[in-house]
């Protein structure tokens, strides 16, 4: 059952019921202004930092869920309603919301009266527009009145949850006209404000909440609106709003623009104030006038389509199949630049208080970005790298407005050097800058320590060397990929973090995973070694890399019929047949596959086969079989769900990629597609009452076959599953993938997909890429042709310089 439909040419999801399964969101802004905004205009506002300068106030945990937000009333006769439904939930004669890139918009109508919102953050202004069109669709004149309403949070959005001895004390506002200024903190230590505007006269404002909402009332049946008038309070302490009432009467036919700016707004030091504890306006002013005309936002709408437009352009897809064209043209690749944007910060099940950018989480997501974004992707990785310590192991988060390590959650976690390599790897293949190497980059933000990023990658890669346990494979530490796989935590008692209790690391707990990403990274590394002219240490990583592909597939990494995953603290096999529950993991699978481990000796196609007959269900691929029905002390927090949730045989959407990518290492074309299929957002819409979150974008876990609601997704948005499945669909189904000799392309496809085409923009060139299907191949380039040259393998030799390639590849 589906809840809207996908228009493609605008780019949006149309959804055409505010009774969607669960809020399905949008995230507006490009830089530091960022909102989230569901489909019935719930959400909230914050300026670069979700925890730290939040603009709107949102509830999590709230009941009804997702009821505060940037709202609209309207007041015609006695009824009102909202052109997003919620919250006064009146029932209308039409609803639609489409959520498009980077803006969303809302259109109610009722009584013949048609309220329109379109919300978006300018590419480079810090504040949201709602423009408010009123159209009155009868034949007789409409007098009604309209009424804004937004929430401020008082910045801090953790401490506004908690510090209600001191908050309820300190909310300040100012008027003048109709902008209301929110001052809260301003006169001791903040230099910045928020306002909320619009560019019309307003008849009252209210900035206290409990005039505008009433002591027994709620966002439900606010009591200022229902009498159809605000009271002109002023807020002092409490809870500081903003809200205008705008009185307007529209002839027949007629229609009427209101401008609505939400903005954040900073001064000097020097010049914080007008007089006397009145806040200078000049910069707000400055601002507002940005945006005060029907053509001034058109133009700022019309820029940022065109950013998107250019961003949307570097790899475009045409194929026979909708679905894929949908996802790799638009909604993949916009889910990549949220994630660029938001890490694992604000979504509606990361409240934005929690984690800061995570280092592990930061690199995968450079994967699906890079070549979009490539200057800010280095900058990503400088950042990253610099929260790394000197003996190659890193903070497991960071916080991008510092950018310093969190030392509450420490380091520990040794997969997380790894990634360095990947994210680094990614980037240099992707642009071809070396001179990235050679930055000099802080160990853990000291510049006195400073070595070049090449060493900081060195460290990584010894790392792993020099913690390896009693079968010479990885130690885990605190976990690796797994964050629940947590084998030196022992932890029985509640309250304790599963990720920081503890020892960072025993010396018997080994992965197994690690081992299969040394395999993939270290090669990465030896390759970026040789194109430094590293012959030696080249050399020594790759027999560090086949040392470690013999124990992968000796007794110690390989069981059988699949990877082992882990070796608890006690020296205990984890995902084996040796298991009673818990006996195979697709971690190991997927990754050691994708790595090239047993593809020569058969261990790669086994370890699938058993990754499809034990772990695969319609909804996707689950991460553990049996799952775990009791708390196993040694194991941890995997085993502290209920079967099926979340890492306890959850269908965990990130890991799908790999295996999908290990069948395509091992040519299987149709199977990768199939597994690319179960979790492909444009393929489930028609399960949404079933999968229930957005029908556009990745969520991070799917339940397995274990829980109740077996095929539910959970946690939308905020997961490294956008980057790897456009990776996999774009780099090793499509094959377009970028190598530091030029693009390669090798596309692994089911045996009815048929033929297609590629533009990518790859350094300074554009790529015509035409890939033609002889019968049902599903692997093998026969041909390719580069400007009518023929050339060997299947990697585009890159030429510095040239702007066009015209590229013709034969399948078969
Ligand atoms: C974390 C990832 C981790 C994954 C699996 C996510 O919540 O952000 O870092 O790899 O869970 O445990």
């Amino acid at each position: 059952m589906k809840f809207g439909y996908f228009d493609d040419e605008h780019r949006e999801y149309v959804i055409t019921t505010p009774k969607t399964p669960l809020p399905w969101i949008n995230y507006l802004g490009c830089n530091e202004f960022f909102s989230l905004i569901s489909n019935t205009c719930g959400g909230y506002s914050f300026y670069k930092d979700a925890k730290l300068l939040r603009l709107t106030r949102y509830r999590y945990n709230d009941m009804p869920y997702d009821c505060n937000g940037k709202y609209f009333y309207i007041k015609e006769g006695d009824k009102v309603w909202n052109p997003g439904w919620k919250p006064m939930q009146t029932d209308l004669d039409s609803y639609e919301c489409r959520h498009g890139i980077g803006y969303s918009r809302f259109t109610g109508s009722l009584n013949g009266l048609k309220a329109q919102v379109l919300s978006f953050v300018p590419v480079n202004d810090t504040c949201e527009i709602s423009r408010l069109t009123l159209t009155n669709e009868t034949s007789v004149e409409k007098t009604f009145s309209v009424f804004s309403y937004v929430e401020w949070c008082l910045w801090n959005a953790d401490d506004d949850m908690k510090n209600f001895q001191r908050n309820l004390s300190t909310g300040e506002v100012e008027v003048v006209g109709s902008t209301i200024f929110h001052k809260t903190e301003y006169r001791e230590r903040r230099n910045h404000y928020a306002i909320y505007s619009v560019n019309a006269p307003i008849t009252a404002f209210d900035t206290s909440r409990d005039n505008f909402i009433g002591a027994y009332h709620s966002q439900m049946n606010p009591e200022a609106v229902l009498n159809g008038k605000l009271t002109n309070s002023m807020a002092s302490g409490w809870s500081p709003i903003a809200a205008h009432q705008l009185d307007v009467t529209l002839k027949a036919g007629e229609s009427k623009d209101f401008i609505f700016v939400l903005g954040y707004v900073e001064n000097p030091e020097n010049n914080k104030w007008e007089s006397h504890n009145v806040i200078n306006k000049k910069p707000a002013n400055a601002l507002l006038a940005k945006f005060d005309t029907n053509e001034k936002v058109d133009a700022a709408f019309a820029e940022l389509n065109a950013y998107w437009d250019g961003l949307l352009s570097k790899y475009t897809v045409e194929s026979a199949n909708d679905k894929v064209n949908r996802m790799v043209n638009i909604w993949n690749q916009y889910q990549c630049m949220v994630t660029f944007n938001m890490s694992r910060s604000a979504s509606y099940y990361e409240s934005g208080i929690g984690r800061g950018m995570g280092f592990r989480d930061s690199c995968q997501d450079l994967l699906g970005f890079v070549h979009l974004i490539p200057d800010r992707a280095r900058q990503r990785i400088i950042d990253i790298a610099s929260t790394q310590f000197q003996d190659g192991s890193a903070y497991h988060q960071y916080q991008l407005l510092t950018k310093k390590g969190n030392s509450d959650i420490g380091s520990g976690f040794n997969d997380d050097p790894l990634w360095l390599i990947a994210g680094t790897s990614a980037y240099i293949r992707e642009t071809g800058d070396m001179t990235i190497l050679d930055q000099m980059v802080p160990f853990d933000n000291d510049e006195s320590v400073a070595q070049p990023l090449m060493e900081h990658l060195k460290r990584s890669f010894d790392y792993i060397v020099n913690h390896r346990g009693p079968h010479n494979l990885p130690l885990i530490g605190r976990a690796d990929w797994n964050d629940c796989l947590n084998l030196n935590c022992h932890s029985t008692q509640p309250g304790e973090s599963f990720q920081t209790f503890g020892p960072s690391e025993g010396p018997v707990a080994e992965s197994v995973f690690i081992g299969g990403m040394f395999v993939k990274y270290g090669l990465e590394y030896a390759d970026l070694c040789d194109l430094q002219g590293k012959t030696e240490e080249a050399a020594r990583a790759r027999r560090e890399v086949e040392e470690m592909r013999k124990v992968l597939l000796s007794d110690a990494g390989w069981d059988g019929k699949w990877f082992v995953r882990a070796y608890d603290s006690y020296g205990n096999k984890v995902g084996s047949h040796e298991c009673e529950e818990g006996q195979i993991y697709i971690e190991p699978q997927g990754f050691c596959v994708l790595a090239g481990v047993g593809v020569e000796t058969g261990e790669a196609k086994q370890a699938l086969d058993s990754v499809k007959e034990r772990l695969d269900t319609d909804y996707g691929i689950m991460i553990l079989q049996p799952a775990y029905t009791v708390y196993h002390e040694e194991l941890g927090e995997v085993s502290s769900y209920p079967p099926g949730y979340k890492e306890n045989a959850g269908i965990f959407c990130h890991n799908n990629p790999w295996v999908s990518i290990a069948e395509t290492v091992v040519g299987r074309g149709d199977r990768a597609f199939e597994v690319y299929r179960k979790t492909c957002p444009a393929y489930t819409e028609e399960i949404s009452e079933i999968h229930r979150t957005e029908p556009y974008i990745y969520c991070q876990m799917v339940a397995g076959r274990d829980a109740k609601f077996h095929g539910e997704g959970k946690n939308s948005w905020l997961t490294g599953t956008a980057a790897w499945t456009f990776v996999n669909i774009s780099q090793y189904i499509l094959g377009v993938y970028p190598t530091h000799k030029g693009l390669s392309v090798d596309p692994c496809i089911p045996a009815d997909f048929g033929d297609f085409k590629v533009t990518r923009q790859f350094r300074e060139g554009t790529y015509f890429i035409d890939v033609k299907q002889t019968g049902s191949t599903q692997k093998g380039v026969k041909e390719l042709t580069v400007d009518g040259q023929k050339v060997d393998g299947h990697i585009i030799p890159y030429e510095k310089g040239k702007k066009e390639y015209h590229v013709q590849v034969v399948l078969g």
